[in-house]
């Protein structure tokens, strides 16, 4: 430029002095840049809606254009799962961004002449426990690799790729970017009660793709119990022909579903529950009960009922062993895993403390206790099982004095059990803490760590923590509501058991939850797609045959900001015999979601709005929080009449007019108490008085759900009743 200065022009010592400064303030503000830019790319892997976050993970410059042209090519020697899963991916990502890939077929055979994505593993993996699930992920704007040692590896690196979907103005793309990726824990699963509510082929298999977009690796099905036999045997048919109402898988269906897991680097473990647990297997074979009349305590009928029945099997008979050598040979043909769960929890003994034979019995074999006659039936099981090349797992209870070590035991009454077993040398895994069916909030199981620093084992012990599994009992789900109790909690027991421990921060989990909820949607989950159904068939009747929008939101409004009762309050609640398998599981417990996302926002957003608002810097943040605040609080005070009017045609909503006239009155005491706040106004004695009998009233538990604002409302009131 003519005004420029010149460069190299003869400077005096004044200027020269100027020119030095210059360097020195330009070489500052290369490095502020240089480190700003990190700190950038640094926040930016943060903002990542990942879920299991990777171990290692650094963000680059740049972006890799997703585009009609980028194409796979699968390098190495994987197994052919690594080629469906390629064409998962594609048709996935294809459906999200509506790019038309122009990949030509995915097979050994095809070679892609310039792949922008290349998947390369080492081996063929085995769907095993144990097996190497470590990749590596790098993007830079030209091109994308994975590199595994073993194609479930490779699916892993899919699966967080597929997470990777950004947009702009531009189009879709991934950022460049490095990751080092592998799992904290071998056994990441979700175990699945099929027995007391049944569940079809399509809702299994559903679950398969939903584990495998959290990285989780075992599916385990829980296949009998008192309430139904679910898998056919040939060798017994009146196993499930007699206990199971119709509602069983078929063997070459179990086989589909296998191949569907093991596509997807889905390890299936079956579990039928004995000695306890057991009442269907009865209802055909009365005879293996230990039922002490001429008819063995039967006839049995499938036991509608839920909770800690008595029919158990009879351990004192060979024939009983005889019968169940068959039984699980079949089944461990079957079943390809090397862990069989053979159940074990919850014997009453009842059946044999009135059984005189089972009692002569434990006399002559000196089994002096019900402990001590379930390790002999467990003993006798692990013979079964060892000789058809499988190894035992069960619950707590099979953990007995002198169990041989090659079993493991899955905790669900407390950590405590499960370090102790590992103390002992067992193997064990954590479901305690990731009971799903408990309706805890997602962070609960989140925390739930299973190895904290606070615990003593070695490194040789700690290792023999194999990792967890989310546990879906089923007495309270049925096809229309599996999904919204499994999902999108279970991604963050998927995190918790893929992640290191130190990747614990809450806030940040939900935030990428949200993003990972709509992926879970994408891949079929109907968390959230059945909602609206579901509150569509609450208030559907001949006056609004087809409810529209404006219909529900009332409805809508209200189950917002509920929760169900938590852990076992509902059956408490109910009572036997008011709890069993036809309840309708379509009622507003059912409705409303485990962890109410809009009451969460609620709570956060007061704290930070009380918090901040005697802070004069935080000044615009607070009248933003303050404007979402009353936001809220007027709709939920304006709600109440179009819902009373709403109940007039759907009398199932009576149940919770209550909530939703304290709801009401509580959101215009919270509108009262930040006009005062912002007013410098005191609250008086009677307003606390009034409000305070008012709140007690709010948290009492209706139609089993509770309202999920309460603590907000009551920090409010406390820092209004400070004035
Ligand atoms: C269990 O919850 N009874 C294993």
């Amino acid at each position: 430029m003519f005004f420029s200065r010149p460069k190299l022009a003869i400077l005096c010592g004044c200027c020269l002095l100027t020119s030095v400064l210059d360097v020195i303030a330009q070489s500052k503000n290369s490095k502020i840049s240089l480190l700003d830019n990190q700190s950038r790319l640094q926040s930016t892997a943060q903002t990542l809606a990942l879920m299991p976050f990777p171990s290692e993970i650094s963000v680059k410059e740049g972006k890799f254009r997703l585009a009609t042209s980028s194409a796979i090519q699968i390098q190495g020697n994987p197994h052919q799962r690594l080629y469906s899963a390629a064409s998962r991916f594609l048709r996935s990502v294809g459906n999200r961004t509506g790019i038309h890939f122009g990949q030509g077929y995915l097979t050994p055979q095809d070679t892609v002449l310039l792949p922008s994505i290349v998947v390369h593993c080492k081996r063929a993996g085995k769907v095993e426990f144990g097996e190497n699930e470590g990749y590596t992920l790098t993007v830079t704007p030209e091109t994308i690799t994975i590199q595994a040692e073993t194609d479930i590896g490779a699916i892993r690196g899919l699966s967080t790729l597929a997470q990777l979907v950004a947009s702009d103005a531009d189009g879709y793309y991934i950022p460049a970017l490095a990751v080092n990726d592998k799992p904290r824990f071998p056994w990441r699963g979700l175990m699945l009660d099929v027995a007391r509510h049944f569940f079809s082929v399509d809702v299994v298999k559903r679950q398969l793709d939903l584990l495998e977009a959290v990285k989780m690796n075992v599916l385990h099905l829980h296949l009998s119990d008192d309430q139904g036999f679910r898998l056919e045997s040939k060798l017994f048919p009146k196993l499930h022909e007699m206990g199971s109402d119709g509602q069983y898988f078929t063997q070459e269906e179990m086989r589909g579903i296998i191949r569907y897991a093991d596509e997807r680097g889905i390890r299936i473990i079956p579990e039928f529950d004995l000695p306890g647990h057991s009442t269907a297997w009865y209802i055909g074979y009365p005879e293996f009960s230990s039922g002490s009349t001429a008819t063995f305590g039967g006839p049995y009928k499938i036991d509608r009922r839920f909770g800690r029945n008595s029919p158990v099997m009879n351990p004192t008979k060979e024939e009983t062993y005889t019968f169940l050598d068959g039984f699980f040979k079949e089944m461990c043909e079957l079943f390809p895993d090397e862990y069989f769960h053979i159940g074990g929890d919850e014997n009453n003994g009842k059946q044999w403390a009135a059984n005189p034979d089972i009692q002569a019995f434990m006399k002559a074999n000196n089994l002096p206790t019900k402990e001590a006659l379930q390790n002999y039936f467990n003993k006798r099981l692990l013979g079964i099982l060892t000789k058809n090349n499988k190894k035992m797992m069960g619950w707590d209870e099979i953990f007995v004095e002198g169990v041989p070590k090659s079993i493991m035991i899955q905790s669900w009454q407390g950590k405590e059990a499960m370090y102790k077993a590992a103390r002992q040398g067992y193997t064990a895994l954590l479901s305690h803490g990731y009971y799903i069916d408990l309706n805890q909030s997602t962070e609960f199981h989140y925390l739930n760590e299973p190895l904290p620093d606070s615990v003593k084992l070695s490194p040789a012990e700690a290792k023999l923590i194999a990792g967890g599994e989310a546990t879906m009992w089923s007495e309270w789900v049925d096809k229309d509501i599996l999904d919204s109790r499994i999902w999108p909690r279970t991604a963050a027991i998927a995190e918790r058991l893929w992640s290191k421990s130190g990747q614990n921060n809450v806030a940040d989990m939900y935030r990428r939850l949200d993003a990972i909820s709509t992926l879970l949607e994408e891949k079929g989950s109907t968390h959230e797609r059945n909602v609206p159904v579901l509150l569509r068939r609450l208030v559907q009747s001949p006056q609004i045959p087809f409810p529209q929008e404006n219909d529900v939101k009332p409805l809508q409004n209200l189950i917002e900001v509920l929760e169900t009762v938590k852990e076992y309050k509902r059956g408490q609640l109910l009572g036997q015999p008011n709890y069993s398998t036809f309840l309708p599981l379509t009622s507003i417990p059912d409705v409303v979601r485990p962890d109410s996302r809009t009451a969460r926002h609620f709570r956060a957003t007061m704290k930070r709005y009380l918090q901040s608002r005697t802070n004069s810097t935080l000044a615009e943040a607070t009248d933003a929080d303050k404007a979402v605040l009353i936001r809220h609080l007027q709709l939920w005070k304006d709600n109440h009449t179009p819902f009373v009017r709403l109940i007039e045609t759907a009398p199932r909503l009576r149940d919770i007019e209550e909530h939703s006239l304290l709801l009401s009155m509580l959101s215009q005491v919270s509108l009262d108490a930040l006009s005062m706040l912002e007013n410098n106004i005191p609250a008086t004695p009677q307003w606390k008085e009034i409000t305070m009998l008012l709140i007690q009233r709010a948290k009492q538990p209706r139609a089993f759900t509770d309202i999920m604002i309460m603590p907000a409302v009551e920090d409010l009131v406390k820092a209004v009743s400070r004035k």
